[in-house]
């Protein structure tokens, strides 16, 4: 009786010393997930790709409406420019507005305010102000070119009279340039429901040249003896208007008298 020992072993089958089932005692392992373990585990492609397409966005969102980086912009347009308007003439003074907002906002508003109200004991308003939408800004390149100083009255009722409160000249803060101070002019007559026309570089440049060099700041007096074409003005005094008289010729003095005496 030579009977083998593990008599289910199928006859013919090479008898290689096992005695368990391989199958039978790997049933456990293959059925059980590995456990969890701490280190290098690689990552969902899913998690990769989300991150990749949240930085592409953010880059693009960054280059878009980032302003350039720049302080003084703001960054209400993509890229610096207008949005494109889609219905109407284009506005022709927009670029000048647009040029002329950023100056203001950077160097005007901390005393006027962005709004143009002013700022009470600090200056007075721009926006609906007599001095601003005067008929040429004979008066208003003067006051940025020099500043003012002294009492003022806007619109001859709103009085501003602050004891120290004087503007100082501006034309170097925003850039100094007549282009700069055109747009920065043309934003401030056309902005705050202004409505007084725009002012051109080559305007500026003639008004500079007229009101020529000077250090100390113009009063609100000297300049309402400049003529604008409205906005606001001081009736002479009788002294100043003897001396206008005395200055007339003396034929259109004599042909004055007479109209005036008929
Ligand atoms: C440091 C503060 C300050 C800054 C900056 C300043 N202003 Fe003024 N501004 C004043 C004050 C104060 C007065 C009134 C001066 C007076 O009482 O004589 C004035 C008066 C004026 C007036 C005449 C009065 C009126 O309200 O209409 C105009 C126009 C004006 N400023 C425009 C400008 C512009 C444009 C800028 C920028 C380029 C500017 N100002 C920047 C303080 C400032």
């Amino acid at each position: 009786m030579n009977q083998p020992l593990h008599s289910h072993r199928p006859l013919g089958a090479l008898d290689q010393g096992e005695i368990n089932d391989v199958t039978e005692l790997h049933a456990a392992v293959i059925r059980e997930k590995p456990e969890p373990r701490e280190g290098f585990e690689p990552l969902s492609l899913w998690i990769v790709a989300g991150i990749a397409v949240l930085l592409f966005w953010g880059g693009s969102y960054l280059t878009a409406y980032s302003g350039r980086f720049e302080a003084g912009e703001f960054s209400e347009f993509q890229h610096g420019r207008p949005l494109p308007v889609t219905e109407g003439p284009a506005d022709p003074l927009a670029a000048l507005k647009r040029e002329g907002m950023i100056a203001y906002n950077g160097v005007c508003a901390a005393c006027h305010n962005e709004d143009g109200a002013g700022k009470t004991g600090v200056a007075p308003q721009l926006a609906n102000s007599d001095w601003v939408n005067a008929g040429d800004a004979s008066r208003l390149v003067r006051i940025v070119l020099h500043g003012l100083n002294g009492p003022i009255k806007i619109n001859a009722t709103t009085e501003f009279n602050m004891v120290g409160a004087a503007m100082p000249a501006q034309y170097d803060g925003i850039g100094g340039t007549d282009a700069k101070l055109a747009a920065v002019l043309t934003y401030i007559r056309t902005s705050w429901g202004n409505t007084a026309k725009g002012v051109t570089a080559d305007e500026v440049k003639a008004i500079r040249l007229a009101a020529g060099v000077r250090t100390e700041a113009w009063t609100p007096v000297e300049l309402m003896a400049l003529p604008v074409g409205g906005g606001a003005s001081t009736a002479l005094s009788s002294d100043q208007l003897k001396e206008k008289l005395k200055a007339l010729p003396a034929d259109q003095l004599q042909s004055l008298l007479k109209e005036l005496s008929k």
